[in-house]
């Protein structure tokens, strides 16, 4: 996952570029500020914690059984990208789903997601890093590895009990419970 400086100073250049490019040459503006937008939308929240990249639609099913999904959970998604894991969980399993996402188009986009699927719950316009979590029985998180050391701190005010699932990224501090090693998917219990 792009996330480290070098990578955050490129964004940076190029989003420069774009708006340089775009206030030189009126006539480009409206494609550049199109161009300027998507790559705002695709890399432009890697400043708070990650840009976006989807979930492999065929991991679903098996974070799902790793946390032996039932419909009495609540599930979190922190930044939870354009919904469609947690409207997969809620539809297939009948669990109440939260998420939480900072970039406003993907907010839109993952609410809508949900409101298709007939799930239970919706998607909060926000930072992970300040959302309460103390409601979640499980807490997925697909982030990069620098990301989940800050979050840690976050996952441990979870009610005692709550498991918490990675994609890829390990939780160096938590109680690991269960490793699908080929699948980069760990569980943790606080
Ligand atoms: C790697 S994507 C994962 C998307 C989704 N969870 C999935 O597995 O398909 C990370 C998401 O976190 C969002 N994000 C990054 N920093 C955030 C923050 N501080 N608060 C809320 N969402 C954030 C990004 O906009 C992006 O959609």
């Amino acid at each position: 996952m792009p996330n480290s400086f070098r990578t955050k100073v490129l964004i940076l250049l190029f989003l420069l570029f774009f708006i340089l490019i775009g206030s030189i040459n009126t006539l480009s503006f409206y494609p550049i500020f199109v161009l300027f937008l998507i790559v705002l939308s695709k890399y432009g929240t890697t400043f708070f914690g990650a840009s976006w990249i989807s979930t492999p639609k065929n991991k679903f099913n098996k974070i799902a059984k790793a946390v032996m999904m039932k419909p009495s959970q609540r599930v979190y998604d922190l930044g939870c990208g354009n919904g469609k894991f947690l409207a997969y969980v809620s539809k297939r399993y009948g669990v109440f789903v939260r998420g939480v996402e900072l970039d406003p188009f993907r907010w839109l986009y993952a609410n809508l997601q949900l409101k298709i699927a007939g799930a239970k719950g919706h998607v909060i316009l926000g930072n992970f890093y300040k959302t309460d979590i103390s409601n979640a029985d499980v807490v997925f998180i697909y982030l990069p590895q620098d990301t989940v050391d800050k979050i840690q701190q976050k996952l441990k005010t979870a009610k005692k009990g709550t498991l918490i699932v990675s994609y890829v990224s390990a939780c160096k501090k938590l109680r690991l419970v269960k490793s699908l090693k080929n699948d980069r998917i760990y569980v943790y219990r606080i």
